[in-house]
């Protein structure tokens, strides 16, 4: 039975205790409103590690909007279930008055990332990453556990949460799992219940872009960064009338870095995100390996 704490502290005590079992600790944060892209995440901790801590806080740091943060779905309960189901050992529920006592004010330390977090999703949300990587680094510190586990899906915040701990020397290994997609390639998000049904069905030109410059490279390797940051444009451009494109990239898969000219295939990302139906979508793929189903 997964047990339900609901302070920081006694994840902390937890897993020191753990640690002194011997049981390597496996570590999943989330801010809950879980689905099936978390338990497989959940699944892939449990597969790997003894113990497995999923974290459940709502971090107000990282929303720049508060309507954004006052309207994110909050179920507890449901969430607990999913956790327990995919192989949870404990889940972790603080208060923001635990992890930031001067909260609304915000707290006098907190972890800036630099150029990583402020391209693509940071130039759009100024502060997001930094609101991440504060928190991440809070829980990691306060959890040390072995391995903490984080989706493709959104491949900035993986690749922000890789920089910070190997600049911080937290020695924790992270473990990027890949993205889970709807029968129709979309990728599941926590905001997808927030499409109607036209913006449901036009989201899949997200996955389509990507498939569309994976297919497209396989039929000519010559093709350049750019070009292919043409071709996913197009797909989106068609994706129908709720659709707002944001951008379409090819980078760099370490540093992010935009690569226009002559491709190394292996290193490369195509990163696309727009606004469907008034909801911000992320999806990526490796260039290689088109959006599997
Ligand atoms: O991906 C998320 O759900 C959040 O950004 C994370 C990593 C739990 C930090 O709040």
């Amino acid at each position: 039975m997964t047990e339900l704490l609901q302070t920081l502290r006694a994840g902390a005590a937890w897993a020191a205790a753990e640690r002194i079992r011997g049981c390597s600790i496996g570590f999943v944060p989330t801010m809950g409103a879980l689905h099936d892209g978390h338990a497989s995440l959940i699944r892939a901790a449990a597969a790997r590690d003894e113990v497995v801590a999923v974290s459940i806080f709502v971090n107000p740091l990282q929303f720049g909007d508060p309507s954004d943060l006052a309207r994110y779905p909050r179920t507890l309960e449901a969430d607990v279930a999913l956790a327990e189901a995919a192989g949870a050992t404990v889940v972790i529920a603080p208060e923001v008055a635990e992890l930031y006592p001067t909260w609304p004010d915000t707290p006098a330390t907190t972890v800036t990332t630099g150029p990583l977090g402020t391209i693509f999703e940071g130039a759009a949300r100024p502060g997001h990453f930094d609101g991440v990587a504060t928190v991440v680094t809070k829980l990691l510190s306060a959890l040390r556990p072995d391995r903490a586990y984080f989706g493709e899906k959104d491949f900035q915040q993986l690749a922000v949460i890789g920089q910070v701990v190997q600049d911080l020397w937290l020695g924790i290994e992270i473990v990027g799992c890949p993205t889970r997609r709807e029968p129709d390639g979309l990728a599941m998000s926590s905001r997808n219940v927030r499409l109607d049904a036209a913006a449901r069905t036009q989201a899949t030109c997200l996955s389509a872009a990507l498939t569309a410059a994976s297919s497209a490279y396989a039929a000519d390797p010559t093709l350049t960064g750019a070009a292919l940051e043409q071709v996913m444009a197009e797909v989106i451009a068609g994706g129908g009338s709720a659709v707002v494109p944001e951008y379409a990239v090819v980078v760099d898969a370490t540093s992010l870095e935009r690569t226009p000219g002559v491709l190394e295939p292996t290193k490369t990302r195509c990163i696309v995100t727009t606004i469907v139906g008034g909801v911000r979508l992320l999806d990526n793929a490796a260039l290689l390996h088109p959006p599997a189903r």
